[in-house]
Formats: C-alpha cells, structure tokens, sequence
C-alpha cells in the first residue's frame, strides 16, 4: 500500500496512522486542550454550501495566481512546520514536490533542515520565524535567508505557549541516543516501512534545527530552540514595525484572527497576512479561520494580501476561502500526511488531489477563473461568521 497513488487527504491521513510511530503521528494530529478549535477549523468549511451550475461551463479553468510577489500555479502554498521526523528527505523532499507542481512553500525556522537546501530545490521559498533571541539574532537569521534565496518573510506571532492536551502530548525525545531509541523500541518496530526509510537514507531521525544557529555552528535541539523562543521577550507593535524595516520584500504575518489586530498588520507596514490559528494549536475555542476570513477581508482586503490557513483537507475548501476573499491558503498537515504515507511523491499526490478538487468545484460553480469567484458562491448558515475585534 504504501508507495501507491491515493484519492484524497482523508486517504493520505489513514496511511500516515498506520506507517508512523504513533509518537510522530500524534505530534501531527496536535490541537491545544480539547481540539474545539482544530475540529472546528475543519467542520466549519463542511457548514458552507457551494450552488453548482449545470451547463455552459466553462471548458478551460485557470487557477493561476500570484502570492507575495511569486507566480504560483494555484491558490495554495505550503505551510511551515516544525521539525518532523516523518521522513528522511524532510522539507527538502516537500520543496522538491512544491516545485514541480509550481508551489511556493514557507519553511519553519524549526525545519529540520537548512534553508540553503531547501531553497536550492525550490526558487519560491518563504522563511518563517518566531519572535526569539535578541534582535541581533533576528537580522542575522534574516540576512541568512537572504543569502540563501528566501524570497519572502512568514513572521508567526500566535503562540501562548499552552500544554496540557486532553488527546495527551507525545513524548518527544531530546535526541535520538541509544536509551531514548530503546525506550521508542517498541512503538518503531511496530513500524518497519518507516524505520526502513531512514535506514535506506543512511541516517536517523534529526532533531535539531539548523536554521536557529549560524551557518557553520552546532544547531540546538528542537527543545533548545523552542526554550530560547520560550525565554524571548513578547513582541510589541513596535517590534514587528521594527522587524518589518529589516527586510526588503515581501512579509507575511501568520497568526491573525481580530480585525484590530489585521489594521496594526497593515500599520506596520506588512504586505500580507495569514488568517489563522496555528492549525488549532494555539488559543483553545479561538474560532475556524474561515469563520473570521470574511470580515479581515472588508477591513483591509485592499491594502494587504489576506490568506488563510486551517483546516484545507480538499479542493473545494480551498476555492470556498478564495471566494470568501483569501488570495491563496496553506496547508500543514494535509502534506505532512502526504509526506508520511509516501515521501516526495505523497506531497505531490496531495497537491494533485487539492488540484483536481479546485478544478472540479470551479467547474461545477461555473468559474473559468480565480477572480470570477465571489462570497455568492458560498452558503452560509446564519450566525457562521464571527468578526473579532471590529
Ligand atoms: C505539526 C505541526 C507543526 C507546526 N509548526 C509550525 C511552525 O514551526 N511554524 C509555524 O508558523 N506554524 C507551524 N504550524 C502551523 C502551520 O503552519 C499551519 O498554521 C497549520 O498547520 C494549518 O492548519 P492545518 O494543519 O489544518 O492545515 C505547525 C502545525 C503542525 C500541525
């Protein structure tokens, strides 16, 4: 089974449970306190209803766009996610599927690996960083990626550093030493496709985070980067109004969910913004993205470029959040599944499946182009937005 071509991300997730450790699938599915926030980020694009036409359809569909500055193929990029140890080839074999199928992608600056591989593969990268360290550590981390080609910013500025999950946190090791791989023991023999994955590669699991220390120095650990963020001082206004002033280009702030907070995005001087809640991974009962889309978009849809992300399983999720006014989403787990049940290939199934099911909705609400979908293409149930902040 695994290896095989698969028909949806539902499909792509069942293959990732049965071939991961269930520590790694677990650090996958996430979702603080009690998930309400990462069910509803995907049940609420099952509440809106699409009106399909029948004929005079249009024959050709064109889902071409433009996001932060880079021609992409469709409204969808790759989302940032932090050290995996999915599979070997990691963020370098997600860069190599979003390049062939003209995919832009944001690497975490928790990624497993550097952002000079990454984007030696992939022409179309975006580097996403936290507020951690002082602000020498900052420009040198941002003169880093411009060195190495990034060509555009993800700042991420949601996290409220919650634990305490009622699914229970997968235990995550420091390192893979002798001790910590006999105490995973069972739980990896139990999953030989994957452990055979990294034995084919010729090496274990790593995590460590190379793009949190200069070139040519050790890399932290994933638990040493994260308590560097951890122990870094809470941003301002005025420091993402600083940070911004640092980088020439594109820069995207991930992690909006108020129309406040959009218009101080706008302020300083941004040139899009996501609309998201880290996948349901930050503020438990904070609402689906989706919900709260419509009104950042009215508030300031003409001064930035609004995106969102949370919750995009399928095609016609990603057309709803585009015709409700996102210029483009990204997807996380959606590829990680991918990812998981069949490396590169597997990435590059799921951004088919996003593809075909794009196309097929477009068809079916009659739209030869991105620009030709509006609001009125989605049903909603009274009381489904939510405008926080206003
Ligand atoms: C396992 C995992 C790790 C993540 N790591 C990061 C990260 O390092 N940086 C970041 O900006 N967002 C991170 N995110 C959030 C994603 O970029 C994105 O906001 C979220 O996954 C979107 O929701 P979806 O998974 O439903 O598509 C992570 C999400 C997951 C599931």
């Amino acid at each position: 089974m695994a290896g095989e071509w698969f028909e949806s991300v539902a499909v792509a997730q069942r293959r990732a449970e049965k071939r991961l450790p269930k520590s790694v699938y677990g650090a996958l599915i996430a979702g603080a306190e009690k998930g309400v926030t990462l069910k509803d980020n995907t049940s609420a694009f099952d509440l809106l209803g699409l009106a399909p036409h029948m004929a005079n359809l249009p024959r050709e569909r064109n889902m071409a766009t433009t996001v932060l500055g880079q021609d992409v193929s469709m409204p969808v990029l790759i989302s940032p996610t932090g050290v995996q140890a999915v599979d070997p080839y990691g963020e370098v074999a997600v860069a190599r599927a979003a390049a062939n199928r003209g995919v832009a992608m944001g690497l975490s600056s928790f990624a497993s690996k550097s952002i000079e591989e990454v984007a030696a593969v992939n022409d179309k990268v975006f580097f996403q960083i936290y507020w951690s360290g002082d602000k020498d550590t900052l420009v040198q981390r941002l003169e880093r990626a411009k060195a190495a080609g990034a060509k555009g910013i993800i700042v991420t500025l949601d996290w409220s550093f919650s634990n305490g999950r009622d699914w229970g946190s997968p235990w995550i090791p420091e390192k893979l030493d002798l001790k910590t791989m006999a105490k995973l023991a069972p739980e990896v023999l139990a999953r030989p496709g994957w452990l055979w994955s990294f034995v084919k590669s010729g090496h274990l699991p790593d995590l460590t985070t190379p793009n949190m220390a200069p070139v040519g120095t050790k890399p932290p650990t994933f638990f040493g980067a994260y308590y560097e963020w951890m122990q870094s001082d809470l941003p301002t206004w005025e420091d993402l109004a600083w940070l911004r002033s640092q980088w020439e280009g594109p820069f995207m702030v991930k992690g909006v969910c108020r129309v406040d907070d959009a218009k101080r995005v706008v302020d300083c001087g941004a040139t899009a913004l996501s609309v998201s809640n880290h996948g349901g991974n930050n503020l438990d009962s904070t609402p689906a993205p989706i919900r709260s889309l419509p009104g950042i978009v009215a508030a300031v849809g003409s001064d930035i470029e609004v995106l969102l992300d949370g919750g995009i399983r399928r095609g016609s999720d990603v057309v709803k959040a585009v015709a409700l006014g996102a210029k483009a989403v990204m997807i996380g787990r959606a590829y990680l599944w991918g990812l998981a049940a069949n490396g590169q290939a597997g990435v590059e199934n799921v951004l088919d499946v996003l593809r075909g099911g794009i196309d097929a909705t477009m068809l079916g609400l009659g739209k030869a182009s991105l620009a030709e979908l509006t609001p009125e293409d989605v049903l909603a149930p009274d009381g489904f937005f939510r405008t926080l902040g206003a």
